[in-house]
């Protein structure tokens, strides 16, 4: 079992992604809540699909970040994947919501998740500590 969330030392990769999940918040469309989100979804392949949230006046059609990412790494052909990073303007890590947990454990149930806040905390857990015995794919066999 994955343990509990943890300040995590930075690798040349993981600052990559955190820089991509950074960037991609700037496209955040986000005119009611305020609330910036980007996401960084690293396929296997190498490949790394961006997302932010995206609202929309009818606030329940909003996309959040991730969504937003692991729709466009699926629609392109990538399916298995080994991290996202998530970057919000916040001081402290904020998560995940439980749609995206749900969306994201569809593909990549252990995936690794790399917490960015606005100062640079970054802190990592994974899908399988913030979203225990899951329903999924296995489930409808
Ligand atoms: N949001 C995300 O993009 N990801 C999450 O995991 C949580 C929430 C967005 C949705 C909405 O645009 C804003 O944050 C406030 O809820």
């Amino acid at each position: 079992m994955p343990g509990e969330p943890t300040t995590t030392p930075s690798s040349e990769a993981d600052d990559a992604l955190a820089g991509r999940a950074l960037e991609a918040l700037e496209h955040a469309y986000s005119p009611y809540s305020r609330f910036r989100v980007g996401a960084a979804l690293l396929a296997e392949d190498g490949r790394v699909f961006t997302g932010c949230n995206v609202e929309n006046a009818s606030f329940g059609l909003t996309w959040c970040a991730e969504r937003t990412a692991v729709v466009k790494a699926v629609s392109e052909g990538a399916r298995r994947f080994r991290a996202m990073a998530i970057a919000t303007d916040q001081e402290r890590p904020v998560m995940p919501c439980g749609a995206c947990r749900q969306v994201l454990h569809e593909f990549a149930p252990e995936l690794r998740l790399l917490v960015v806040s606005r100062s640079g905390r970054r802190y990592e857990t994974f899908l399988g500590h913030l979203l225990p015995e899951a329903f999924g794919p296995g489930d409808l066999r």
